[in-house]
């Protein structure tokens, strides 16, 4: 579980995230550029202040159209997992090994019309695909079930390859929506609007959580 930024109060960003607290290890921070997405949300100060503020594993989303040149620099203000969307780079490869080589978890992510077989040369090597379940750029969408086949292909392509990158899916994400998601393969869950809207953000989250484990509970049975 990764809540989203994105729909807290920006104004109070530390207490914002210190109110999710503990319930949840991991916390989602998208950036965007205004080139690879048509809106501009924080960048590297927002991601330094948030590193003093919180122990948080910070799980930066950054969808921006030159990941080769920023990437590496949420890094050292200390982002431990950094993914970007890989269409925009000749070698994506490369960026993923500068990544590693720095100490990082990565992920590379795909837009809801953009195939598996884009990122299936880097799936070896990444610690995480995010699989967009709405249009990047903003919070508060609707959940674009289209995605969900896509989820199951890129779970059983790696279960087939003996894989182990987790698959984050992130847009659009709530009690109702969460379960077809993680009944196609995700694990880990990505929401803004669900969390931060709510005036209890650890009951939101726990809500979250028990929708999801309902479903890999009952998937064993
Ligand atoms: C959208 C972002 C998402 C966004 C999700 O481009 O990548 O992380 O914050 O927000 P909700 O959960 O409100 O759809
Ligand atoms: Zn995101």
């Amino acid at each position: 579980m990764s809540p989203s930024i994105l729909a807290a109060d920006f104004s109070r960003l530390a207490d914002e995230v210190n109110d999710v607290g503990d319930a949840v290890p991991w916390m989602h921070v998208d950036v965007m550029d205004g080139h690879y997405v048509p809106n501009i949300t924080l960048g590297q100060p927002v991601v330094a202040s948030l590193r003093a503020a919180t122990d948080h594993f910070l799980d930066c989303h950054l969808m921006i159209s030159d990941p080769r040149t920023y990437a590496p620099q949420f890094v050292a203000l200390g982002a431990e997992s950094v993914t970007f969307h890989p269409e925009v780079d000749d070698d994506p490869l490369s960026i993923v090994h500068a990544l590693r080589e720095l100490g990082a978890h990565v992920g590379v992510a795909l837009k809801p019309k953009l195939p598996l077989s884009l990122v299936e040369e880097l799936l070896p090597h990444v610690d995480m695909l995010l699989l967009m379940t709405v249009e990047p750029g903003f919070g508060g969408q609707a959940f674009i079930p289209e995605v969900l086949p896509k989820i199951a292909a890129a779970d059983d392509w790696r279960g087939a390859h003996g894989a182990d990158f987790r698959i984050e899916v992130d847009g659009g994400i709530t009690v109702d929506t969460v379960a077809g998601t993680v009944r196609a393969g995700a694990d880990t869950i990505v929401a803004g609007s669900s969390v931060f809207g709510h005036q209890d953000r650890r009951a939101a989250v726990r809500a979250l959580v028990d929708a999801a484990i309902a479903v890999q509970s009952s998937a064993r049975t």
